[in-house]
Formats: C-alpha cells, sequence, structure tokens
C-alpha cells in the first residue's frame, strides 16, 4: 500500500540565517499509512508540534519533500493549500487556535463556512458534537469566559466539524482529565474504526499506552528515533 503521508528528508529551520536560528527537524524520513492511528512522542522541544504543522499544511519544509496522497506540498500554490487544508485535516492546534471572542458554537462551525454548509446544518452538527463532548452549556459563551479544559473541547469539536479524512491533534489531552481524556481517546477510536487517519503528539500515557494507537514514533532533538 502505498503511504497517505510521506516526508523525505525535510528539514525546518526557523529563523534562517538569523542569530536565533533553530533547526527543529532534521532530515526526517516518515511514511505514514492511510487509516492509520500513530502517535508521536519526544521530549519538550524535539518538534512534534513542527512536524505536526508541516503534515498539516501550516507551513512548507525548509528542505525535503512532504507529500499527502501523491501531492508535493511544497509544489502547490498557497490558495491550493488552504483548500486541500480546509477539506482534508481536522487539526486539534496546542495552542487551540480558537476567536476569544466568539462563541463556543460560532468557533466550532468557523470551518464549514468556507464549505457553504446552511445555517441549521450547521447548528445541528456543532449540537451533536458539543453534546459528545459535554460542551453543550457552553454553546453561546465567548471563548474567553471558558475554561482551559473547555477550550481544549471546543478545538476538539471544531477540527472534527468537517468530517475530515486525516485527524492531527497536537497533545490534545493536555488539559483535561482523566474521564475526559478517556472519552476523547475513544471518539478517536471510532474515527480510526471509520478509516480516519490520525496523528496524535502526546506524553500521556493514557495516550501512548492505548490499545488503539497502532504506532509510536519517537522523535529527539529534530531527529526520529525508534522508541
Ligand atoms: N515559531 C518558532 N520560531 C522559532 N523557533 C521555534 C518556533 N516554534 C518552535 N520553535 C523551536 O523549535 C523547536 C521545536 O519546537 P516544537 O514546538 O516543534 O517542539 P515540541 O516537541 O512540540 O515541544 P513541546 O512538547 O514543548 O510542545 C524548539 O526548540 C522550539 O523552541
Ligand atoms: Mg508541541
Amino acid at each position: 500500500m502505498t503511504a497517505l503521508i510521506e516526508l523525505s528528508n525535510v528539514d525546518k529551520t526557523y529563523n534562517q540565517g538569523q542569530v536565533n536560528e533553530v533547526r527543529a527537524l532534521k532530515g526526517i524520513n516518515l511514511e505514514i499509512a492511510a487509516g492509520s492511528m500513530v502517535c508521536l512522542q519526544g521530549s519538550s522541544g524535539s518538534g512534534k508540534s513542527t512536524l505536526l504543522a508541516i503534515i498539516g499544511c501550516v507551513f512548507p519544509p525548509t528542505s525535503g519533500r512532504a507529500a499527502i496522497a501523491g501531492k508535493q506540498l511544497s509544489r502547490l500554490p498557497d490558495r491550493f493549500l488552504t483548500l486541500h487544508r480546509r477539506a482534508s485535516i481536522g487539526f486539534i492546534f496546542q495552542r487551540f487556535n480558537l476567536l476569544p471572542e466568539l462563541t463556543v458554537q460560532d468557533n466550532i462551525t468557523l470551518p464549514l463556512m468556507p464549505l457553504g454548509v446552511g445555517p441549521r446544518e450547521r447548528r445541528e452538527r456543532a449540537a451533536r458534537l458539543m453534546e459528545r463532548l459535554g460542551i453543550g452549556h457552553r454553546a453561546g459563551f465567548p471563548a474567553r469566559q471558558i475554561s482551559g479544559g473547555e477550550l481544549q473541547r471546543v478545538a476538539i469539536a471544531r477540527a472534527l466539524i468537517n468530517d475530515p479524512p486525516i485527524i492531527l491533534a497536537d497533545e490534545p489531552t493536555a488539559h483535561l482529565d482523566h474521564a475526559l481524556s478517556l472519552a476523547f481517546m475513544e471518539i478517536m477510536g471510532e474515527l480510526h474504526r471509520d478509516g480516519k487517519t490520525i496523528i496524535l503528539t502526546s506524553h500521556d500515557q493514557l495516550i501512548t499506552g492505548h490499545p488503539a494507537v497502532e504506532r509510536l514514533i519517537g522523535l529527539n532533538d529534530g531527529m526520529l528515533h525508534v522508541p
């Protein structure tokens, strides 16, 4: 089977050529099969979020090749990259990236706007996800007024709202208690059984040791290693 995600010789250098240059990824070669569920592991600063951002088309590698479903990401013009990201990727960011003044419901339904989904359908989809994640009672609250764990669940709902084939989740349980973390992994397990490709990063034993996780990928100082 050909890999869904293929990285070869991927380097990412922040602030290249400046005094604060950081080589965050060094020569990454990685293939991830369609429909798999994997977890990136590594100490703080090892490059997990950077690797996820490249897979998620947030920015291209500094050098090397990154391809999804045979499409070379670095060759796509920005607007195609944006379209591809909207249609194919649900991204749960480590820092959530929510809009503080918008309500919980509007944050969740935001990805549906450019896809032309009507208001009623948007409300219904959001209601189902909020119910599942236990944040229905916060639907009308501005995001700036809710707790860290609630914000994390809003970010999870927003990533799932357009039913993307690829789900990327950066430390998705960092702000969740044990019961909510289990509920999150139950949702991920179901999505995985539905055939979605799921890439997580975590230190949380509940994720790294979860039976649905098929493969652990270790990162150390910007390089892959077998854990
Ligand atoms: N925007 C940026 N500009 C400059 N350096 C950055 C930037 N983002 C990350 N870095 C640096 O790149 C390296 C990798 O960072 P990254 O966020 O990928 O690590 P991480 O494994 O996700 O860490 P954590 O577990 O703390 O989230 C770190 O040394 C970090 O300081
Ligand atoms: Mg990180």
